[in-house]
């Protein structure tokens, strides 16, 4: 655990993780086409995010979102600035975060619980405890029965869950999530989205979560951070109002639903502007489409 006197004087904060001042520059090399040159990846990235929020990142390809995201892992470093959790700078990664990144990466040799232990077996925890905690995670995810199949016996989505539970079962404060459903159909990709919410309700880990998807991030977010690319800045961060609990329930529906998308959407597009009509003014279907209150 780290202490408050980590942090300089001047951030005077409760946040769980703070991202201060974040430029992340790669030196590419001369190519037969290009010279040399400096190619700023992320730009003046400072963030907060507080104990127990759900923040997702959402922004096109290459605008830095898994650059961060690594830099929260401590996987990889920031040419300037810091990050601290719980007041204390990142240096490397720690099992203090849990990490799902995207195409599942479980142990192809290992059966789920293998996986599902792995960082139990790093943590030390006796074998004899390692088996209930395995189960109960096992199960969380919907993947009771399974336990004793390998990664390639199973589909993409089940891929995924296994991913997540072996995230969770070495009780990280911190999950960081890395597009995690991009690679499920879209039927299995909103039950996990389903299922992500009601493991964070139940567990109330701090989630970084990375998308591409603004439907996504609009139904799972407390606030969407919007990135922007060439270079990758951070543009603006929107504080998603709708109710909780919104799994099992038709929110992606409503024109509220319908609204924060476009807000999301117009901030993605270059020239953003306001929409002229609320659009929980019009109807559901028509506030839904991105131009519709245009
Ligand atoms: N090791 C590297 N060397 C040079 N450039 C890099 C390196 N890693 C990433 N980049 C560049 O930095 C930018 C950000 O990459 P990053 O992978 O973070 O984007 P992203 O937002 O996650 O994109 P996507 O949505 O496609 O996953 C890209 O333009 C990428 O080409
Ligand atoms: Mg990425």
């Amino acid at each position: 655990m780290g202490t408050s006197k980590d942090i300089p004087k001047q951030i005077t904060t409760d946040a769980k993780i703070v991202v201060k001042d974040i430029n992340r520059i790669f030196h590419l090399k001369k190519s037969k086409t290009e010279p040399a040159r400096d190619f700023i990846a992320l730009q003046d990235i400072n963030l907060e995010v507080k104990k127990g929020e759900f923040l997702v990142l959402v922004g096109p390809s290459g605008c830095g979102k898994s650059t961060l995201l690594d830099i929260l892992a401590g996987l990889a470093h920031p040419t300037s600035g810091v990050v601290y959790i719980d007041g204390k700078r990142v240096t490397g990664p720690a099992l203090d975060r849990g990490i799902v990144l995207q195409g599942y990466a479980l142990f192809p040799w290992r059966t789920v619980r293998q996986n599902v232990e792995f960082g139990l077996e790093i943590k030390k925890v006796p074998k004899g405890e390692r088996k209930g905690i395995s189960d109960h995670f096992i199960k969380l995810v919907g993947l009771d029965g399974f336990a004793d199949r390998f990664p390639h016996e199973l589909s993409g989505g089940m891929k995924q869950r296994v991913a997540i539970a072996r995230a969770l079962a070495y009780d990280p404060e911190v999950l960081l999530m890395d597009e995690p459903f991009a690679a499920v159909d879209a039927q299995t990709r909103e039950s996990l989205q389903d299922e992500l919410l009601r493991i964070w309700e139940e567990t109330r880990k701090t989630i970084i979560f990375v998308t591409h998807s603004i439907e996504e991030a609009a139904f799972l977010g407390d606030r969407v951070a919007v990135l922007t690319a060439n270079p990758g800045t951070l543009r603006e961060i929107v504080k998603i109002d709708l109710p909780r609990p919104r799994h099992n329930s038709d929110i992606r529906s409503s024109a509220q639903f319908g609204w924060i998308r476009h807000k999301i959407w117009e901030l993605l597009q270059n020239s953003p502007h306001e929409p002229k009509v609320h659009p929980q003014s019009l109807p559901v279907a028509d506030a839904i489409s991105p131009t519709a209150a245009l």
